[in-house]
């Protein structure tokens, strides 16, 4: 089994390498082109963290007010710009970094968001130290659904080890706070991390007693995900990583949550149906607002800059904050959906012939027998679905998927010095949008 494991993380690797490679933008510029009558999805990103815990991978960086406000006030334009181009969201998430850094900035977004979108939908990510009953009241008012923290673990040695106790709080603080949040919005979702360097059986075995008895409407139980850029750093403060666990983990958690728990994806449990995961796997297209985000529209994944100073002066200027993008092929398309979809744990097959014919089934033939000889899927009338034996794969394939993102941010943050040789301001920019270095310097 631990063979066949590696070669399936080692294709995966590969080839998801290779659809990750961007270019630096190749087609007008400017913003993707929202189609008639299409209703979107929107994804903001908010950069900023009061601590950066060793793990992670996402594009944040030290809050620091001053960069923050400003920051907002380009996020509040660049949304507005999809507004006036015609484009139409009726679900936004709000991720980080940690979105509610700053609450009043925040807030501002969200009503402006409010005032131009018909949104029915809004997700935010937040830390357990910044569960304040007025901020989420404040929250509720302006029709967030789902309310996600981050926790990770309920051992307070583990915590440390994250850099997390002294921000955050110890375990018992945190549950307090998980307490005091129940019941405000339809979904509170709790993120924790699986095969953590000195996490034991045990340990794991409380945190799931802890989840058990608090019972968050939905839990999201990640694999450690670790960038070859942050290998150093998890070692030196979390400890040796492991890799030969990740199942058995898994299957305690799986083992732990069921009773209580559906599956809404490969990795997130609800207690009812029609959740929302961290990872966009309900929609097709969507566009990402805000420094390092990713949008996906038309067959081309777009990725805006990852200087913050970069993004603001760009959004300022009137250019658009895209710098990479990615057309991909039809086949390239097919396995996106294929991955994205079954993530989910089901592909609709209706859904499939109306996308792609029946084409689909004859160039997705390999990766088709392939989880099917693994047992990972099985056929039923409507869908093709995820057995339960496959949702472990599903698991590995995201973690290939989301590394590979994280070698492209890497890349990009490496890249933010060249990242703006070939800008011109766009018809009706303000004068004197020139780039000056120091403003591409700040990234990590
Ligand atoms: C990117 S954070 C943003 C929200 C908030 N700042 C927080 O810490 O929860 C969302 C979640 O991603 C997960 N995450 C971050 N880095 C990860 C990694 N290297 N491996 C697995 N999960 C990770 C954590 O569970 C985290 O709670
Ligand atoms: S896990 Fe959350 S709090 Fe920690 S650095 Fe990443 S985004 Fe920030």
């Amino acid at each position: 089994m631990r063979v066949i494991e590696s070669l399936f993380t080692s294709l995966v690797r590969h080839e998801y390498a290779r659809s990750m490679t961007f270019g630096p933008i190749s087609e007008s510029g400017g913003l993707p082109v929202a189609r008639p009558g299409v209703i979107y999805q929107l994804y903001v990103h908010i950069p900023f963290c009061p601590v950066l815990c060793p793990f992670c991978s996402f594009h944040r960086v030290q809050y620091q007010p001053q960069l923050a406000a400003r920051y907002f006030k380009s996020l509040r334009s660049e949304i507005r710009r999809y507004h006036e181009q015609g484009f139409v969201f009726d679900d936004l998430y709000v991720g980080g970094g940690t979105p509610t850094v700053n609450e009043e900035e925040l807030l501002r977004t969200l009503d402006l968001c409010n005032e131009l979108f018909p949104l029915n939908s809004i997700s935010v990510e937040t830390n357990p130290s910044d569960l304040r009953p007025h901020l989420l009241q404040d929250l509720r008012q302006r029709g967030v659904k789902r309310l996600s923290v981050g926790v990770q673990s309920f051992d307070d040695e583990l915590l440390k080890s994250m850099d997390r106790y002294d921000k955050y709080g110890s375990a018992e603080t945190i549950c307090r706070a998980l307490e005091g949040a129940r019941g405000i919005f339809p979904t509170l979702n709790v993120d924790m991390i699986f095969n953590l360097p000195g996490q034991t059986e045990d340990s794991l075995a409380r945190d799931l007693q802890t989840l058990v008895a608090l019972r968050p409407e939905q839990v999201s139980y990640y694999p450690l995900m670790v960038a070859d850029s942050a290998r150093r750093r998890v070692v030196g403060s979390m400890g040796p990583l492991r890799k030969s666990d990740s199942r058995r983990m898994f299957e305690q958690i799986v083992a732990a949550l069921s009773p209580d728990y559906h599956r809404s994806t490969a990795w997130c449990f609800s207690t009812r149906g029609g959740s929302i995961d961290e990872y966009i796997v309900g929609r097709d297209e969507y566009i990402g607002a805000g420094s390092g985000a990713f949008s996906y529209v038309n067959g081309v994944i777009h990725a805006t800059s990852f200087s913050i100073n970069g993004y603001c002066r760009r959004v300022d200027a009137g250019v658009s904050a895209i710098t990479r993008n990615k057309r991909l092929g039809r086949r390239e398309q097919m396995r996106y959906d294929f991955v994205m979809k079954l993530f989910g744990l089901s592909l609709d097959k209706s859904w499939l012939r109306h996308r792609y014919g029946n084409v689909f089934y004859l160039q997705m033939a390999v990766e088709l027998l392939g989880m099917w000889l693994l047992g990972a899927l099985k056929n039923s009338s409507q869908s093709l679905l995820v057995t339960a034996r496959g949702e472990y794969y599903w698991v590995i394939l995201m973690r290939e998927f989301f590394n590979n993102v994280n070698v492209f941010r890497d890349e990009m943050r490496r890249q933010i010095r060249s990242e703006y040789h070939d800008l011109a301001p766009q018809a009706g920019a303000p004068a004197g949008a020139k780039l000056q270095r120091a403003d591409m310097e700040h990234a990590d």
